[in-house]
């Protein structure tokens, strides 16, 4: 065990680069939004000024309007594609100009909550909380133009989840013209079958074109998206990072953004219910440019266990997650292992990621789910001790996938071991 949590320590350590950290040597040369956050979790077991600068950084590149992107190229690398020349946002350090899930409001409370260092806590906590809220309002401004209660993504690398099945149908509507051919680096760093295929790169890239044709305008990018996707797992993740938010910001006597951000994790939760399936036991995407749930079972339907959903719908998260524990040896898997289109070592298309098992253990545990919750720490701590700090690991036979000294797997390792 202190074996595991010095070596999560050493993998922090090495891909820190002062006032950010890389995902991984190589494959990710820069820093990643989402990745960032989670891994400031990490560093606060060892280094909590460390932690807090992790997020001041990423939220020293957050754009006018509010959206923090996605990467920020802080230094030249030539071995990552799309870099700065692709995107041509023009912001003073280059970034991207998409977002990613918003989980720093999350991190932000969690690091305040178990803070050694209070004074440092509260003062940080302070100065990022208009920062995070702004990047929330920012969310249902845009992205929810037609004030559903729920946002869409208008790129799949914005889930995250970049390559799952969920997109598969919304990707293949996007077309390919007047894309200028590009060359691929990520699979010249990663097994190229643990990666997306080119025919979904190309896409990615002519949507990359598509918005930077609209000159990064974030109030025209929806609407000018010919992929919208209402993705549960990100609503719930932004929800969240909302209900965080409210909290922290009665503690610092702050109402107006408490009672905001109230008001938005509401309408939040109770909009999600709309994306529920009796029949495959989750919540579901929806493709917002047809009008038409996505029916495909992946791990972004069981992410809102993560929000403060109705008992009953984490119960059923519980029972669905128990389910899929027979077909898998190592829970949770990005998509269902019995489904056609499942691939155990493609990146999003079955993996099991330890970020996903966190968050989704860390709402079962505030859901009274603790039977399942012990299994998906049992699996992730196996997953570990077997294939050490990879990216994703296969569900059913733990290999080791992507990339490997990955940062936010070792972060997970501290928040679940120290
Ligand atoms: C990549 O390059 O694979 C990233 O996930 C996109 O942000």
């Amino acid at each position: 065990r202190q074996k595991l949590i010095d070596q999560a320590e050493q993998v922090l350590r090495r891909n820190d680069r002062g006032s950010y950290t890389v995902p991984t040597h190589g494959l990710y040369p820069f820093q990643w939004n989402w990745d960032s956050a989670l891994s400031a979790l990490g560093f606060k077991h060892f280094d909590e000024a460390r932690a807090w600068t992790e997020v001041d950084t990423l939220f020293a590149h957050q754009w006018d309007d509010g959206m923090v992107p996605h990467i920020i190229f802080h230094e030249r690398d030539e071995g990552y594609f799309p870099g700065p020349d692709v995107w041509s946002t023009g912001r003073p350090v280059p970034t991207s100009g998409i977002t990613q899930p918003p989980v720093a409001g999350f991190a932000i409370r969690r690091m305040v909550d178990e803070a050694r260092d209070v004074d440092l806590a509260l003062s940080r906590a302070r100065d990022l909380l208009p920062k995070a809220h702004a990047w929330h309002e920012w969310f249902y401004r845009t992205r929810d133009p037609q004030g559903t209660g729920l946002v869409a993504i208008i790129h799949p690398w914005e889930s995250g989840r970049d390559n799952s099945v969920d997109w598969d149908a919304a990707l293949d509507r996007v077309s390919t013209e007047g894309v200028q051919p590009f060359q691929r680096r990520d699979i010249t760093h990663a097994n190229p079958d643990h990666r997306p295929t080119h025919a979904q790169y190309e896409r990615y890239i002519k949507l990359v074109q598509t918005f930077r044709e609209l000159d990064w305008d974030t109030s025209k990018l929806h609407d000018g998206s010919p992929f919208q996707v209402v993705d549960p797992g990100f609503n719930a993740i932004l929800i969240r990072s909302c209900e965080d938010l409210a909290d922290l910001a009665e503690r610092l006597d702050q109402p107006e953004i408490a009672a905001a951000s109230r008001a938005m994790a509401l309408r939040g939760v109770a909009a999600l219910e709309s994306l529920w399936s009796d029949d495959l036991g989750q919540y579901l995407c929806y493709d917002r440019k047809i009008g038409a749930p996505i029916l495909s079972p992946s791990v972004g339907g069981l992410i809102p266990a993560f929000a403060a959903i109705p008992e009953h719908r984490a119960a059923g998260i519980a029972r669905r997650i128990e389910e899929l524990g027979k077909s898998c040896e190592y829970l949770i898997p990005s998509h269902d292992p019995t489904a056609p289109d499942y691939d155990g070592r493609r990146y999003w298309r079955g993996p099991a990621w330890l970020i996903v098992n966190y968050m989704i253990a860390d709402g079962l545990t505030r859901a009274g789910q603790p039977e399942i919750v012990a299994r998906i720490m049992e699996d992730s701590l196996r997953l570990i001790e077997r294939s050490g700090f990879a990216e994703y690991y296969d569900p059913i036979t733990a290999e080791p996938c992507g990339g490997a000294h990955f940062t936010w797997t070792a972060a997970m390792v501290l928040e679940i071991l120290d």
